[in-house]
């Protein structure tokens, strides 16, 4: 008999709260560190078969996901809490002309790093006269550490950057510094600069922050070290990425993030948001934040996907995100894994109890593992030793390598079903927008940027939904970095201070 799925529940799915890991011990069966799989084991094969067809993202399946989040985007539109999709308003109207100067900041916070910039810009001609970043690991704790110690790491890390400017950098006399400050959760943002923390997602859990005023709390903290810098702007890293690559490409409509987490935005008419509330854009444009990461209409799931998500922190919460984005696939493919270590012996009678241990896979491992193209699948057999201890043979490294290549698929094409769905509402608004002329995707994400398998597959699905005509307008771009160019452009449209730009 196995004991139920016993993942933490509380605590980031990044660490284990208990050494072992998330399920029980069979009676007897634990042994200097292992568990004894099933004595008399069932075959591996009808499980992968089980998971293959649970995961299976055929063209209906695509079309009705690209369907159902055109249709989630209108109904978040319409008010809020009129679907799973937030839609938030940016507060962005205008996006980078180009014409931009001057010396400004940025500081990304969204994931396991916070990164801080600044950048000298130098108007049309010049462009980006020269950029410095410095990147700082957050600790594991204080992603469950109080709001003030959070923020005091940041605003830390922000004041040793800004002690390092050298000649390059010019603030003219008399001025404060200027901050763009993307953080990536989902906000509810009250004006460009201002925003209110909904939840945390990402396995963040830091008490006190939310139903805050994010950049309260940024300028509380620099006040407490005394930095004299200012938020002139408040961005999500889909708004900053689709504001750094339009900086280069007038057609860029549409920035989409897979990293750890997932989300996308694209360029609105204000004349099609019903809950704008008296709110008046001077271009009739805005960016909308849909925080697609919440989407659930219609997903394949797997009893993997639900036991996961019923262990997390937030359960019943970004399923979307937990399908298709990094931080997850890995997770999905160990519970599969586990199971078919149970009960179909896929490594032999014994399983080390580190495989045991939620998180352990995470999807750099799933990358590296379907990149070996070596006869033995020596690297699959290297990753599985090395990250859980697992002995295995060439029956189960390909075993393995399936299992990755499913759950990569299924986040992949799921992925690009929900960037058709947003084209899709645009240019059922205004015919030909999209489909009509050059549509550019600005992608970033470490999932995007690395896992080419995943990214393929993503590429496929979008194809196949829109038919090879369609998609030659369509170009999905990679903006590596865009963001944090982005958030300090949107800094200098936002400054306080006089600007001919
Ligand atoms: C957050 C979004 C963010 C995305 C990508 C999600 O978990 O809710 O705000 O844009 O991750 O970083």
């Amino acid at each position: 008999m196995l004991v139920a799925s016993a993942s933490p529940a509380v605590g980031s799915p990044c660490l284990p709260r208990s050494p072992g890991g998330g399920r029980g011990r069979r009676g007897g069966g634990a042994r200097f560190g292992m568990i004894a799989a099933r004595s008399a084991p069932v075959s591996v094969a009808p499980i992968l078969k089980k998971l293959q067809k649970d995961c299976d993202t055929p063209v209906p399946v695509l079309r009705h996901v690209a369907d159902a989040m055109a249709a989630d985007m209108r109904g978040g539109l319409a008010a809020d809490g009129g679907s799973d999709l937030k839609m938030i308003l940016s507060y962005v109207d205008s996006l980078p002309s180009g014409n931009e100067k001057g010396l400004f900041y940025a500081l990304d916070l969204g994931g396991t790093n916070f990164r801080v910039l600044r950048v000298q810009l130098g108007g049309k001609e010049d462009r980006v006269l020269a950029t410095e970043f410095d990147q700082v690991t957050i600790p594991q704790e204080l992603m469950f550490s109080t709001s003030e110690e959070l923020f005091d790491f940041i605003a830390s890390g922000l004041a040793k950057f800004a002690d390092k400017e050298g000649g390059k950098f010019h603030l003219p006399t008399g001025r404060k510094r200027e901050i763009g400050f993307t953080f990536s959760f989902p906000v509810k943002q009250i004006s460009i600069d201002s925003g209110i923390l909904i939840k945390w997602t990402k396995g963040f859990a830091v008490s006190g922050t939310a139903g805050k005023d994010v950049v309260a709390c940024l300028n509380e903290a620099m006040e407490r070290r005394g930095l004299d810098m200012r938020v002139s702007a408040l961005v999500n890293d889909t708004v900053a990425t689709l504001a750094g690559a339009r900086y280069w490409d007038n057609d860029v409509m549409v920035a989409v993030i897979l990293g750890t987490g997932t989300n996308a935005c694209y360029v609105e008419r204000t004349d099609a948001i019903p809950k704008l509330n008296g709110y008046v854009s001077t271009s009739g444009r805005t960016i909308i934040n849909t925080e697609w990461g919440a989407f659930s209409n219609g997903l394949p799931l797997t009893e993997f996907d639900r036991e996961m998500d019923a262990a997390s922190i937030n359960p019943g919460e970004q399923i979307y995100e937990k399908t298709i984005s990094g931080m997850y696939l890995g997770e999905i493919v160990r519970r599969a894994l586990v199971r078919m270590a149970e009960e179909g012996a896929l490594f032999g009678k014994s399983i080390p109890d580190k495989l045991l241990t939620p998180f352990l896979l995470r999807t750099p491992d799933l990358c590296s593992m379907q990149k070996d193209e070596s006869d033995d699948l020596q690297k699959v057999g290297s990753v599985l030793y090395d990250v859980a201890g697992v002995e295995s043979n060439l029956g189960a490294r390909k075993v393995v390598v399936e299992v990755c290549d499913t759950i990569a698929k299924r986040g992949g094409r799921l992925a690009g079903a929900g960037i058709v769905g947003i084209l899709q509402k645009m240019e059922e608004d205004s015919e030909g927008l999209i489909f009509g002329k050059r549509t550019v995707v600005a992608m970033d994400g470490g999932l995007y940027e690395n896992y080419s398998q995943y990214r393929g597959y993503m590429h496929g699905a979008v194809t196949e939904l829109l038919g090879t005509e369609l998609s030659r307008n369509v170009v999905i771009e990679h903006s590596k970095d865009g963001s944090g160019i982005g958030a300090a452009l949107l800094a200098a449209a936002n400054s306080n201070y006089e600007h001919d730009f």
